[in-house]
């Protein structure tokens, strides 16, 4: 197996490659040609934009500039909080998918939980996919209480939440709800922005393997079973994120890695971003 024939299956039926690509603070176009094309180059076909990011743009001319055909990629953006409401979330899909020069993404994803319009986003987004202009919905930085609360209104659940996880932020209790319920998980900041790649620990194991940190994060990831976006601006980097298929993590090594966390966030605190109504 490799990343291109590696999907997961989602509770809707459709299905979303295990291994994909972060576009976060990728904005100049060039940057994001360069980035794009060592990326499907590598076979990875899932590419993670959001409203937040400011690069749609970017993104949709690069797929133009690279003559990439809509139907050999899955596409992921995400409405931001000032965004959110009924009618703004239509609104705002419109117009990310005219930046985007697509009819459709393939995932749509509350980017992050605010009381605000918690139910009301929600229920766009159950719209937006009934009309075709995303094939699935999911949810970002949600925790298990945001989840539990949104089971109270919604007609269809969320089949992806994107949280950040990494080594030092395992969150395995958030990982087992997703499992119960039929949510793949995907884990935004799987190399914890770099801030991980120099822990000892990892760096023992890597040798082990004769593979890089970044490339054991990555493995760790893979077989807990969750989906991931490595983001890199360096062709060498992508290439290498993406080579992880041929060794494996013994059952020792991955609970050397489970016992790494901290609770370390590198981003926000969902519980406070929801009762801020933004982040902070
Ligand atoms: P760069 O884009 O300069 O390569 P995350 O995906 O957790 O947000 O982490 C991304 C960060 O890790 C980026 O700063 C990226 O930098 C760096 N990075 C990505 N892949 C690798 C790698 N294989 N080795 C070292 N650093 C990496």
């Amino acid at each position: 197996m490799g990343i291109q024939s590696n999907m997961l299956k989602l509770a809707d039926g459709n299905k979303i490659p295990q291994e994909g690509f972060g576009l976060y603070k990728i904005t100049d176009q060039v940057t994001m040609n360069n980035s794009i094309q060592a990326a499907y180059q590598n076979c990875y076909r899932l590419f993670d934009t959001a409203q937040l990011y400011g690069n749609e743009k970017e993104v949709g001319q690069a797929f133009k500039n690279l003559s990439i055909s809509r139907e050999n990629i899955f596409v992921t953006t995400k409405v931001s909080e000032a965004n959110q409401g009924y009618q703004s979330t239509i609104d705002s899909v419109k117009k990310s998918l005219k930046k985007l020069q697509m009819d459709y993404v393939d995932l749509l994803l509350v980017h992050w939980p605010i009381q605000r319009a918690f139910f009301d986003t929600w229920r766009a987004f159950e719209d937006l996919k009934k009309d075709g202009l995303t094939k699935s919905i999911g949810v970002s930085n949600f925790q298990i209480i945001h989840l539990q609360y949104l089971t109270t209104q919604a007609n269809e659940m969320p089949v992806v939440n994107q949280i950040e996880l990494h080594p030092r932020l395992t969150q395995k209790p958030m990982l087992k709800y997703d499992q119960e319920h039929q949510i793949i998980t995907q884990a935004w900041s799987p190399l914890g922005r770099g801030v991980v790649l120099d822990i000892p620990e990892l760096k023992s194991i890597a040798k082990q393997h004769n593979k890089s940190t970044a490339q054991i994060i990555l493995r760790w990831h893979l077989q807990n079973g969750v989906s991931f976006i490595p983001k890199s601006v360096h062709p060498e980097r992508i290439k290498q994120n993406a080579d992880i298929y041929d060794f494996e993590l013994s059952t020792d090594e991955m609970n050397q890695i489970d016992a790494l966390n901290q609770y370390l966030r590198t981003g926000r605190e969902p519980e406070l971003t929801y009762e801020n109504n933004h982040q902070y």
